[in-house]
C-alpha cells in the first residue's frame, strides 16, 4: 500500500533530519526525500494503482507529509546554523588576555649615530651640510685640490677607478671644488660620507670608510678659527675635557697644513688633517685672495665610535652581524 510506504518514508526522513549533523547533510536529505526525483515524489508514480476515490486523499497526504518534512528541515537547519556559528566563533576566538608578540626594535648603526652627532655639533656652529657623490670626478677628487699631476695618491693602484674620468672618491674633501666653482664667500660647508681606497682589509684598514670634511671661506679666517671649530667638535663628541693638538703636516690643498689629534686617556690619537685652504684653490675659484682666506679639515669617522665604545675591529661596522649591532 502506497499510504503505508509514505508513512515509512516519512518516519525514515524524520529520523535522518533529526540526526543530521551539518547543513550539508540537510542539503543532501532535502534532495533525497523532497527533490524532483526524491523518494516522496517517486511515490506519486504509484498513485495509478489506487482506486480513483482514494487518489485525492493520497495526494493530500503526500503534500502534507512534504510540508512537514520541509518544516522539519528548516527548523533543523536553524538549529545547526546557530551551533555552527558558535563553533566558528569558538575556533576564531582571540584571547585578548594573551601577552602581545614582541617586535624586534631597530636602532641606529653606531656609524650613523656618530655621523648624526657630528652633524648636530657642526650645524650648531653654522655649517651647512651638503652631500657629494660617491662616484666622483678625478677633477674634484684631485685636480681641484691642487694635486700635482704626478702625485702618488693619484696612482690607480691606490683607488677604485670607474672609468677614465671617474673613481670612487678617496676623500670627502672632493666636495670643495664642487661648491667653490659656484659659490661666493662667506660660507661654512660640511659633508660626511663614505670614501673608498684600494686597501688590504684588516682590523684597522678597510676599502670602505667614512670621513667628515668641513671648510669655510671668509674675510680674516685664520688657524685660530680652525682650531676653535675643531675643539668644539671634539668636545661635542668626546666630552668637555678633550684637547685638540695641531702638528705640522702636508696636504696639497692646505698651506699651512696640520695633523689633528685629540688627547685620549694618556695618548694622542690622530683623527685627520686640516689647514688653511691653499691660495691656488681660492684663485681657481675666482676669489680675491687679498680679501678672503679659508680653513679646511677632514677627519676619519670610523675611529670615533671605535674609541667611544672600545671597538677593536673596523670590519665589524660593515658586515651586518646583529650580534655586534645589537650592542649599541
Ligand atoms: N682628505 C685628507 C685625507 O683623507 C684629510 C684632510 C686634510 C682633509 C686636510 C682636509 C684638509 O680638508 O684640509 O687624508
Amino acid at each position: 500500500m502506497v499510504t503505508e510506504e509514505l508513512q515509512t518514508i516519512e518516519a525514515e526522513a524524520n529520523q535522518a533530519i533529526t540526526d543530521a549533523g551539518s547543513s550539508e547533510m540537510l542539503d543532501r536529505l532535502q534532495v533525497e526525500f523532497l527533490g524532483r526525483k526524491g523518494r516522496l515524489t517517486e511515490l506519486l508514480r504509484g498513485i495509478g494503482t489506487l482506486p480513483s476515490d482514494q487518489k485525492p486523499l493520497f495526494g493530500q497526504a503526500l503534500n502534507a507529509s512534504k510540508e512537514r518534512l520541509t518544516g522539519l528541515i528548516a527548523a533543523r537547519r536553524e538549529e545547526l546554523s546557530v551551533q555552527e556559528r558558535a563553533e566558528r566563533e569558538q575556533a576564531e576566538a582571540i584571547d585578548v588576555t594573551l601577552p602581545g608578540r614582541a617586535r624586534p626594535q631597530g636602532r641606529l648603526h653606531p656609524l650613523t649615530a656618530t655621523m648624526q652627532d657630528i652633524k648636530r655639533v657642526m650645524i650648531g656652529q653654522g655649517f651647512e651640510f651638503v652631500d657629494g657623490p660617491d662616484i666622483e670626478d678625478y677633477l674634484y677628487n684631485f685636480d681641484w685640490l691642487n694635486f700635482p699631476p704626478d702625485h702618488p695618491a693619484m696612482d690607480e693602484q691606490m683607488s677604485f677607478s670607474v672609468d677614465d674620468t671617474h673613481l670612487l672618491r678617496t676623500q670627502t674633501t672632493a666636495l670643495q671644488g664642487r661648491i667653490m666653482q659656484h659659490r661666493q664667500p662667506p660660507f661654512r660647508i660640511a659633508t660626511v660620507g663614505r670614501c673608498f681606497r684600494y686597501e688590504a682589509v684588516d682590523a684597522t684598514h678597510h676599502h670602505t670608510f667614512h670621513q667628515v670634511d668641513g671648510f669655510s671661506v671668509d674675510e680674516g679666517i685664520s688657524l685660530a678659527d680652525l682650531k676653535g671649530v675643531l675643539a668644539e667638535l671634539a668636545r661635542g663628541l668626546f666630552g668637555p675635557d678633550v684637547t685638540v693638538r695641531f702638528r705640522p703636516d702636508f696636504f696639497p690643498f692646505v698651506e699651512p697644513g696640520v695633523e689633528v689629534a685629540i688627547r685620549w686617556g694618556n695618548r694622542w690619537l690622530e683623527l685627520g688633517g686640516a689647514g688653511l685652504i691653499h691660495p691656488n684653490i681660492l684663485r681657481r675659484a675666482g676669489y680675491d685672495t687679498e680679501r678672503y682666506s679659508g680653513f679646511a679639515f677632514g677627519l676619519g669617522v670610523d675611529r670615533m665610535p671605535m674609541l667611544r665604545y672600545g671597538i677593536d675591529d673596523l670590519r665589524l661596522f660593515l658586515n651586518n652581524d646583529l650580534r655586534f649591532l645589537q650592542q649599541f
